[in-house]
């Protein structure tokens, strides 16, 4: 099959990552026998270093254009990048959250497992890390305080600044939807995370959850307020298996979550709209300070693109083999710079890249 992809590498490790990522899916494709069509857009700093802007209209319909996009990562330095010194809407997150948009990605998948060869690196008590965990928050990503009304007035010499949380209950059930979907393929649990004592949008949320949560009679439901799953994370991680939550509290409670990993260079993440196209990228930033060194960890980027094969190209067998890479790669002791651990070997991001693709099978 052909496989149309566009590809983002984007600012600092971005592009370091996204080279060994295809390596590993050109590896796929001559073994399974798919053609990969690879194209690049800019987007963030380097599109503003070009264009300007973080985000084209031509980059934005290259992308929809295509079947999937695989990207890096995005942004620079907040205090020393001259990218910091634009107005808000022209720097470079301003492009993930345009392109987020633009495509309607309002689906954002983010898994956090602790893989057993790394559990060392998990910041928990061992008491709490023996048990394991394996969630995936399901974030909405195009609604909510990222998109709803904001200014920055001054009224009577005193300077304020609005932000809103909006929600319509169309845009709940469709992500709840894709929540209690992805469910009933795991261990079929929900959390739903709100602040319903507190704000009328989670009161929403909470009821057309439960309407969505009735057609889903085998998924057990139960909501739990933002802050209580903030402890519940460090305290007891192994619980959840699907967290389902809005724009805002996906944002702090995934980075939470990829923290309790110890691992961040390992999660992919995805983000999907109501087709089969999809977003994917990893879960860590574009780590300015590591950009050009060739140590970054590829392995997010490579598992974000397993979950290309997997959702967008239905390519179940495929994305089995790249994790399987993974798996066999840590096995045996490889390691790059961020998961070292005595006993094991370090290698640099393109090593790594290499060692993954010679092990798709
Ligand atoms: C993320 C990032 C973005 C977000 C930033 C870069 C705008 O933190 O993908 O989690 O807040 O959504
Ligand atoms: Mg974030």
């Amino acid at each position: 099959m052909e496989l149309n992809i566009v590809c983002i590498p984007g600012d600092g490790i971005g592009p370091e990552i996204v080279k060994e990522a295809k390596k590993v899916l050109n590896r796929v494709a001559e073994r399974y026998g798919h053609q990969m069509k690879y194209t690049d857009i800019l987007m963030g700093g380097a599109s503003i270093d070009v264009h300007g802007v973080p985000l084209t209209e031509e980059a934005v319909a290259t992308a929809k254009a295509a079947d999937a996009v695989l990207m890096g990562s995005i942004g620079g330095d907040t205090t020393t990048s001259p990218w910091y010194q634009l107005p808000p809407h022209l720097r470079p997150e301003a492009g993930l959250l345009g392109i987020r948009k633009a495509l309607n990605l309002f689906a954002n998948l983010r898994p956090a497992v602790l893989y057993g060869e790394l559990a060392d690196a998990c910041p928990l008590k061992k008491e709490i890390s023996a048990q394991g965990f394996d969630m995936l928050i399901m974030r909405e990503l195009t609604g909510g305080l990222y998109f709803g009304e904001r200014k920055t007035v001054e009224e009577n010499g005193i300077r304020k600044a609005v932000d809103t949380l909006t929600y319509d209950e169309t845009e709940i059930r469709r992500i709840a939807v894709k929540g209690f979907t992805i469910a009933m393929k795991r261990k079929k649990k929900v959390t739903s995370v709100d602040k319903a004592n507190v704000l009328d949008s989670s009161r929403l949320w909470r009821s057309v959850v439960e309407e969505v949560a009735k057609d889903y009679p085998e998924v057990e439901l139960e909501h739990m307020l933002v802050d209580n799953c903030a402890m519940q994370l460090v305290k007891n991680p192994a619980q959840f298996d699907v967290i389902l939550t809005e724009n805002m509290f996906g944002d702090i409670l995934s980075d939470e979550a990829s923290m309790v990993t110890g691992s961040i260079g390992m999660l992919a993440s995805a983000s999907l709209n109501d087709t089969k196209f999809g977003l994917y990228e990893p879960s860590h930033g574009s780590a300015p300070d590591i950009a050009g060194k060739d140590i970054a960890n590829p392995i997010a980027t490579v598992l974000s693109a397993a979950m290309m094969l997997r959702y967008s190209f239905d390519l179940d067998k495929e994305a089995d083999a790249v994790e399987a890479a993974v798996q066999e790669v840590l096995k045996d002791g490889c390691r790059t710079v961020d998961i070292m651990s005595a006993g094991c070997r370090q290698v640099s991001c393109s090593g790594m890249g290499t060692l993954l693709a010679e092990r798709i099978r």
